[in-house]
């Protein structure tokens, strides 16, 4: 089986949902931040911090090129799609599932959360309308998830397999 890759903005659930698809799976989950964050034994805001996001991405492609292609479900960080490699090898190699979620949605559930240097930094507007496009064109599959639990996602994506 083509490994299922999430896209989407932050805050639109991959991580929960990813949890729940592995388990129901009974597939490996996996999160391409977390796998940086354990290599570099830094967190990612310490990363931007120290490093800036140059940086941040260079390892973000280096961690995307070393994961499965088959059996799993990995979770990407927002910004997965900024890099025209990272969105041709995901095209070529795995199943990508887009999490939509609108802006409003995304704003009442991350507030004023300080975990994501990009969410304090940013013209939210422009960057969620910028990447939106990116994130259509590099998906297999949309799922929307305004109003919706973990659990229902993760069902959708299920009955999409
Ligand atoms: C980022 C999103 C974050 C993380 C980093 C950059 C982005 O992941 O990779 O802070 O550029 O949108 P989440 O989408 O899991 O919040």
């Amino acid at each position: 089986m083509k490994a299922i890759y999430l896209i989407g903005f932050m805050g639109s659930g991959k991580s929960s949902v990813l949890r729940l698809v592995a388990e129901k799976m009974a597939i490996p989950g996996l999160d391409t931040d977390q796998q940086i964050e354990q290599t570099t034994r830094q967190t990612i805001p310490e990363i931007f911090k120290s490093q800036g996001e140059t940086v941040f991405r260079e390892k973000e492609t280096d961690t995307l090129m070393k994961m499965p292609k088959t059996d799993a479900v990995v979770a990407t960080g927002g910004g997965i799609v900024e890099s025209e490699v990272n969105r041709s090898w995901l095209k070529e190699n795995v199943f990508v599932v887009y999490l939509h979620t609108s802006l409003a949605e995304i704003e009442r559930r991350l507030g004023k959360d300080e975990s994501r240097p990009l969410w304090k930094k940013h013209d939210k507007t422009a960057l969620y309308e910028r990447r939106m496009e990116k994130y259509r064109q590099t998906a297999d599959s949309l799922i929307k998830t305004d109003g919706k639990s973990p659990e229902q996602v993760a069902e959708e994506i299920y009955q999409l397999i």
